[in-house]
Protein backbone atom coordinates (compact mmCIF):
# COMPACT_ATOMS: atom_id res chain seq x y z
CA UNK A 1 0.00 0.00 0.00
CA UNK A 2 1.68 3.66 -0.51
CA UNK A 3 2.34 5.73 1.58
CA UNK A 4 0.13 8.17 1.33
CA UNK A 5 -3.11 5.52 1.20
CA UNK A 6 -2.05 4.22 4.16
CA UNK A 7 -2.26 7.46 6.05
CA UNK A 8 -5.09 8.16 5.09
CA UNK A 9 -6.47 4.54 6.42
CA UNK A 10 -7.64 4.63 10.29
CA UNK A 11 -6.53 1.42 11.64
CA UNK A 12 -6.99 2.16 15.28
CA UNK A 13 -8.46 4.45 18.09
CA UNK A 14 -6.98 6.28 20.77
CA UNK A 15 -8.29 7.47 23.99
CA UNK A 16 -8.56 11.40 22.08
CA UNK A 17 -10.21 9.47 19.13
CA UNK A 18 -13.41 7.88 21.53
CA UNK A 19 -13.25 11.13 23.73
CA UNK A 20 -13.73 13.12 20.36
CA UNK A 21 -16.89 10.50 19.62
CA UNK A 22 -18.23 11.82 22.73
CA UNK A 23 -17.57 15.11 22.23
CA UNK A 24 -19.38 15.20 18.90
CA UNK A 25 -22.60 12.65 20.44
CA UNK A 26 -22.74 15.91 23.05
CA UNK A 27 -23.16 18.33 20.16
CA UNK A 28 -25.10 16.29 18.05
CA UNK A 29 -27.46 16.24 20.95
CA UNK A 30 -27.31 20.00 21.88
CA UNK A 31 -27.90 20.53 17.88
CA UNK A 32 -30.92 18.04 18.24
CA UNK A 33 -32.11 18.64 21.49
CA UNK A 34 -35.63 20.09 19.91
CA UNK A 35 -36.42 17.62 17.50
CA UNK A 36 -36.00 15.11 20.32
CA UNK A 37 -38.15 17.11 22.52
CA UNK A 38 -40.62 17.15 19.82
CA UNK A 39 -40.49 13.66 18.99
CA UNK A 40 -41.14 12.66 22.36
CA UNK A 41 -43.76 14.96 22.86
CA UNK A 42 -45.78 13.19 19.93
CA UNK A 43 -45.18 9.61 21.27
CA UNK A 44 -43.84 10.34 24.78
CA UNK A 45 -43.57 12.70 27.56
CA UNK A 46 -41.10 15.17 25.64
CA UNK A 47 -38.09 14.89 28.05
CA UNK A 48 -35.57 12.90 25.51
CA UNK A 49 -33.89 15.65 24.55
CA UNK A 50 -33.63 17.58 27.51
CA UNK A 51 -32.57 13.67 29.27
CA UNK A 52 -29.75 13.29 27.00
CA UNK A 53 -28.77 16.98 26.75
CA UNK A 54 -28.49 17.38 30.39
CA UNK A 55 -26.42 13.61 30.55
CA UNK A 56 -24.20 14.14 27.84
CA UNK A 57 -23.22 17.54 29.47
CA UNK A 58 -22.53 16.02 32.70
CA UNK A 59 -20.36 13.52 31.04
CA UNK A 60 -18.40 15.56 29.24
CA UNK A 61 -17.83 17.58 32.81
CA UNK A 62 -16.45 14.22 34.24
CA UNK A 63 -14.43 12.58 31.33
CA UNK A 64 -13.07 16.52 31.28
CA UNK A 65 -11.69 16.00 35.49
CA UNK A 66 -10.71 12.10 34.78
CA UNK A 67 -8.06 13.49 32.61
CA UNK A 68 -6.14 11.01 29.76
CA UNK A 69 -4.72 8.42 32.47
CA UNK A 70 -7.74 6.15 31.96
CA UNK A 71 -8.10 3.59 29.63
CA UNK A 72 -10.67 3.57 26.99
CA UNK A 73 -12.68 0.98 28.75
CA UNK A 74 -12.08 2.85 31.97
CA UNK A 75 -13.51 6.38 29.39
CA UNK A 76 -16.59 4.55 28.57
CA UNK A 77 -17.29 2.88 31.22
CA UNK A 78 -17.43 6.62 33.26
CA UNK A 79 -19.84 8.02 30.35
CA UNK A 80 -22.26 4.76 31.49
CA UNK A 81 -21.81 5.88 35.03
CA UNK A 82 -22.77 9.53 34.54
CA UNK A 83 -25.58 8.51 32.08
CA UNK A 84 -27.17 6.27 34.76
CA UNK A 85 -26.63 8.26 38.05
CA UNK A 86 -28.06 11.85 36.10
CA UNK A 87 -30.64 10.77 33.72
CA UNK A 88 -34.12 9.60 34.72
CA UNK A 89 -36.81 7.95 33.51
CA UNK A 90 -35.65 4.82 30.83
CA UNK A 91 -33.38 6.63 28.35
CA UNK A 92 -30.44 7.72 30.72
CA UNK A 93 -30.16 4.30 32.01
CA UNK A 94 -30.73 2.54 28.66
CA UNK A 95 -27.53 4.61 27.06
CA UNK A 96 -25.32 4.09 30.45
CA UNK A 97 -25.70 0.64 30.18
CA UNK A 98 -25.06 0.68 26.36
CA UNK A 99 -21.56 2.48 27.72
CA UNK A 100 -20.84 0.63 30.72
CA UNK A 101 -20.73 -2.80 28.60
CA UNK A 102 -19.08 -1.36 25.58
CA UNK A 103 -16.74 -0.52 28.34
CA UNK A 104 -16.85 -3.75 29.40
CA UNK A 105 -15.84 -5.34 26.36
CA UNK A 106 -12.68 -3.16 25.57
CA UNK A 107 -11.54 -3.20 29.33
CA UNK A 108 -7.96 -2.08 30.20
CA UNK A 109 -7.42 -1.37 26.68
CA UNK A 110 -5.66 1.90 24.85
CA UNK A 111 -6.09 1.39 21.48
CA UNK A 112 -9.23 -0.50 19.54
CA UNK A 113 -9.14 -1.86 16.30
CA UNK A 114 -12.10 -1.69 13.99
CA UNK A 115 -12.93 -5.10 15.29
CA UNK A 116 -12.54 -4.07 18.81
CA UNK A 117 -14.99 -0.82 17.76
CA UNK A 118 -17.42 -3.57 16.45
CA UNK A 119 -17.37 -5.69 19.49
CA UNK A 120 -18.12 -3.04 21.88
CA UNK A 121 -20.80 -1.76 20.10
CA UNK A 122 -22.18 -5.49 20.02
CA UNK A 123 -21.53 -5.67 23.77
CA UNK A 124 -23.34 -2.24 24.38
CA UNK A 125 -26.52 -3.26 22.54
CA UNK A 126 -26.64 -6.49 23.82
CA UNK A 127 -26.64 -4.94 27.70
CA UNK A 128 -29.32 -2.61 26.38
CA UNK A 129 -31.67 -5.78 25.42
CA UNK A 130 -30.73 -7.09 28.72
CA UNK A 131 -31.89 -4.36 30.17
CA UNK A 132 -34.73 -2.81 28.17
CA UNK A 133 -35.88 -6.17 26.80
CA UNK A 134 -36.68 -4.36 23.52
CA UNK A 135 -36.56 -6.36 20.20
CA UNK A 136 -36.22 -5.07 16.79
CA UNK A 137 -39.63 -4.00 15.36
CA UNK A 138 -40.37 -2.68 19.03
CA UNK A 139 -39.97 0.95 17.72
CA UNK A 140 -37.24 1.80 20.26
CA UNK A 141 -32.85 2.98 20.37
CA UNK A 142 -32.36 -1.07 18.90
CA UNK A 143 -34.01 -0.58 15.57
CA UNK A 144 -31.53 2.12 14.87
CA UNK A 145 -28.44 0.57 16.61
CA UNK A 146 -28.92 -2.80 15.53
CA UNK A 147 -28.97 -2.58 11.50
CA UNK A 148 -26.00 -0.10 12.47
CA UNK A 149 -24.04 -2.82 14.34
CA UNK A 150 -24.92 -4.94 11.14
CA UNK A 151 -23.98 -2.83 8.33
CA UNK A 152 -20.82 -2.28 10.47
CA UNK A 153 -19.49 -5.87 10.86
CA UNK A 154 -21.15 -6.95 7.60
CA UNK A 155 -18.41 -4.20 5.43
CA UNK A 156 -15.78 -4.91 8.04
CA UNK A 157 -15.79 -8.33 7.27
CA UNK A 158 -16.20 -8.00 3.52
CA UNK A 159 -12.81 -5.94 3.77
CA UNK A 160 -14.17 -2.01 3.86
CA UNK A 161 -12.04 0.29 5.72
CA UNK A 162 -13.05 1.62 8.72
CA UNK A 163 -14.12 4.72 7.20
CA UNK A 164 -16.48 3.20 4.99
CA UNK A 165 -17.46 0.94 7.59
CA UNK A 166 -18.28 3.69 9.67
CA UNK A 167 -20.33 5.36 7.36
CA UNK A 168 -22.58 2.35 6.27
CA UNK A 169 -23.39 2.41 9.79
CA UNK A 170 -24.25 5.33 10.19
CA UNK A 171 -26.73 5.45 7.38
CA UNK A 172 -27.99 2.24 8.31
CA UNK A 173 -28.89 3.73 11.64
CA UNK A 174 -30.51 6.17 10.16
CA UNK A 175 -32.49 3.90 7.73
CA UNK A 176 -33.25 1.69 10.76
CA UNK A 177 -34.55 4.89 12.84
CA UNK A 178 -36.79 5.93 9.89
CA UNK A 179 -38.25 2.35 9.15
CA UNK A 180 -39.50 2.84 13.18
CA UNK A 181 -42.58 5.74 12.11
CA UNK A 182 -45.15 3.03 10.74
CA UNK A 183 -44.05 0.97 14.15
CA UNK A 184 -46.52 0.21 17.04
CA UNK A 185 -44.42 0.79 20.10
CA UNK A 186 -44.20 -2.05 22.33
CA UNK A 187 -41.79 -0.86 24.63
CA UNK A 188 -41.62 2.09 26.89
CA UNK A 189 -44.22 5.50 27.15
CA UNK A 190 -44.89 5.30 23.65
CA UNK A 191 -46.29 1.89 24.00
CA UNK A 192 -49.25 3.27 26.31
CA UNK A 193 -50.37 4.86 23.39
CA UNK A 194 -50.73 1.38 21.44
CA UNK A 195 -51.76 2.30 17.24
CA UNK A 196 -51.64 5.87 17.96
CA UNK A 197 -47.35 5.80 18.37
CA UNK A 198 -47.56 4.47 14.71
CA UNK A 199 -46.63 7.70 12.28
CA UNK A 200 -44.07 8.75 14.32
CA UNK A 201 -40.21 8.55 14.77
CA UNK A 202 -39.03 7.28 17.52
CA UNK A 203 -37.05 9.84 19.46
CA UNK A 204 -34.35 6.92 20.96
CA UNK A 205 -33.42 5.81 17.59
CA UNK A 206 -33.38 9.47 16.53
CA UNK A 207 -30.37 9.81 19.43
CA UNK A 208 -29.01 6.17 18.64
CA UNK A 209 -28.76 7.28 14.81
CA UNK A 210 -27.30 10.44 16.45
CA UNK A 211 -24.39 8.54 18.08
CA UNK A 212 -23.70 6.45 15.35
CA UNK A 213 -23.26 9.29 12.24
CA UNK A 214 -21.15 11.04 15.28
CA UNK A 215 -18.39 7.75 14.56
CA UNK A 216 -18.56 8.21 11.03
CA UNK A 217 -18.01 11.39 10.93
CA UNK A 218 -15.78 11.85 13.86
CA UNK A 219 -13.85 9.08 12.53
CA UNK A 220 -14.54 9.21 9.20
CA UNK A 221 -11.77 11.88 8.22
CA UNK A 222 -7.65 10.89 7.35
CA UNK A 223 -6.42 10.98 10.81
CA UNK A 224 -4.84 14.22 11.22
CA UNK A 225 -0.70 14.20 11.26
CA UNK A 226 1.75 16.64 12.99
N1 LIG B 1 -37.36 -1.16 26.95
C1 LIG B 1 -36.70 -0.37 26.11
N2 LIG B 1 -35.65 -0.85 25.39
C2 LIG B 1 -34.96 -0.04 24.53
N3 LIG B 1 -35.25 1.26 24.36
C3 LIG B 1 -36.27 1.77 25.05
C4 LIG B 1 -37.05 1.00 25.95
N4 LIG B 1 -37.99 1.81 26.50
C5 LIG B 1 -37.81 3.04 25.96
N5 LIG B 1 -36.78 3.01 25.10
C6 LIG B 1 -36.23 4.12 24.32
O1 LIG B 1 -36.20 5.26 25.16
C7 LIG B 1 -36.73 6.36 24.45
C8 LIG B 1 -37.36 7.34 25.43
O2 LIG B 1 -36.34 7.87 26.22
P1 LIG B 1 -36.61 9.07 27.25
O3 LIG B 1 -35.31 9.68 27.54
O4 LIG B 1 -37.70 9.92 26.74
O5 LIG B 1 -37.05 8.32 28.57
P2 LIG B 1 -38.47 8.19 29.22
O6 LIG B 1 -39.33 9.35 28.93
O7 LIG B 1 -38.32 7.78 30.62
O8 LIG B 1 -38.82 6.90 28.42
P3 LIG B 1 -40.16 6.18 28.18
O9 LIG B 1 -40.87 7.08 27.20
O10 LIG B 1 -39.76 4.90 27.53
O11 LIG B 1 -40.82 6.00 29.48
C9 LIG B 1 -37.72 5.75 23.48
O12 LIG B 1 -37.88 6.56 22.35
C10 LIG B 1 -37.10 4.40 23.15
O13 LIG B 1 -36.26 4.50 21.99
MG1 LIG C 1 -39.50 10.61 27.45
Amino acid sequence: MAESEQASRRMSLGHDDVLRWIRAFGTEVDANKEQLTQLDAAVGDGDHGINMQRGMSAVLVKVDAAGEEQDIGALLKTVGMTLVSTVGGAGGPLYGTLFLQMGMAVAGKDELSPDDWAAALEAGIAGVQARGKAEPGDKTMIDALIPGRDALKAALAGGASFEDALRQSADAAGQGMRDTVPLVARKGRASYLGERSAGHQDPGATSSHLLLEAAAETWGEPEQTG
